[in-house]
């Protein structure tokens, strides 16, 4: 296959291996699909101004992408047959300053990344889409396939979950069509609320601050108003300061004046639903936030309650007995008459 590969962005420094690893993804691509060799194919990175607008003015998507395909058939002027255009495929455009972000998150390598969305965009052009879950799964074990050749696949490389911007917007669709089909007007706004904090928590993960650990993890919180709060995970050189999504979340909304939520949901890149750590569940419990929608990159979602979560948690009442007991005022009265009341006993 011919690739026409150019570099039309300065806000990432990339090298000769990501130009050479990139060409050896989609040389297996062709491969695999048994392209003439004459195919041509044209790969350009970009920065995220620049595919902001093709995606705006392409797809009617007012955001930066990380990948966006063009096959030459969707083009204004159909290919000549017989003529030199017969064998081009079409555009590749990828966003370098999205690869990289992304590629932070993934704990892999800008090259890798690049690689990555080359062979993803190779397949769209080659008639792959991911609507519908069979045809994920089938676009899904395609780039396996082709990345196995070059040892990138997600066995290579400790199995990490990856999903395209795209298939996340696939995602919502599959979540809101859910919503729209649900039986009750309460299903459907609950539906709707789920498919709106998911995208609001992967959006906040894009920004999780994690040199350390390398593992994003976003959430988002609704207030019993109808407000979002976004939290990603904030790490420290001194690891024990880093704080989790789901306290970040909360505690920005409480800072703005909430006590009361309706839900919260939490993401991450697992291969099962995320689960809020101990210590987010304690803060949870504090709020006795009803629901708790767990969920990861491919769609997986799990629904728990506080109290499934942390059955034996620490509260504010077992506070004020204490208190009590030791003969000190408790700090709230509120919680000290609960507490008088409470025959709770510890298993
Ligand atoms: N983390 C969260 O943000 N939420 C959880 O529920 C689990 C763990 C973060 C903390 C740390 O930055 C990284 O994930 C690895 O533990």
């Amino acid at each position: 296959m011919i690739i026409n590969y150019r570099n039309d962005q300065d806000k990432v420094e990339v090298t000769k291996e990501t130009e050479s690893l990139l060409r050896k993804a989609l040389q297996a691509g062709a491969r695999v699909h048994r392209l003439p060799k004459e195919t041509e194919v044209s790969v350009t990175l970009v920065d995220n101004a620049a595919i902001h607008q093709l995606n705006r003015d392409y797809r009617n998507v007012d955001r930066p992408t990380d990948v966006l395909s063009f096959a030459l058939d969707e083009a204004d002027e159909p290919a000549e047959v017989g003529g030199p255009e017969e064998h081009l495929l079409g555009d590749i455009v990828i966003s370098a300053e999205m690869a990289q972000k992304q590629a932070g998150e993934f704990g892999h390598s800008l090259n890798r990344e690049v690689a990555y969305l080359a062979v993803h965009s190779l397949l769209h052009l080659l008639g792959y889409d991911h609507k519908k879950t069979a045809d994920k799964k089938a676009m899904r074990a395609e780039e396996e396939k082709i990345l196995e050749k070059i040892h990138l696949s997600q066995a290579d490389l400790g199995g990490e979950m990856h999903m395209s911007d795209d298939v996340k917007d696939a995602f919502l669709e599959t979540l809101l069509a859910g919503a729209k089909a649900a039986k009750s007007d309460a299903e459907e706004e609950a539906g709707g609320d789920v498919a709106m904090l998911f995208r609001k928590a992967r959006e906040a993960m894009q920004n999780a601050y994690i040199p350390y650990s390398h593992f994003p993890v976003g959430a988002a919180v609704l207030t019993d108003d109808g407000a979002i709060y976004t939290g990603c995970n904030v790490e420290n050189a001194s690891y024990g300061l880093s704080l989790c999504a789901e306290r970040n979340a909360i505690f920005k909304a409480v800072t703005e004046g909430h006590r009361t939520f309706r839900m919260l949901l939490v993401t991450g890149n697992t291969t099962a639903p995320i689960a809020p750590c101990g210590a987010c569940c304690q803060v949870i419990a504090e709020f006795k936030i009803p629901r708790i929608v767990m969920t990861n990159a491919a769609g997986d979602v799990q629904e728990a309650t506080y109290a499934d979560l942390l059955p034996f948690g620490f509260s504010e009442e077992e506070l004020a007995e204490g208190q009590e007991q030791s003969g000190k005022k408790a700090g709230n009265p509120a919680a000290a008459k609960k507490a008088a009341g409470s025959k709770r006993k510890k298993a």
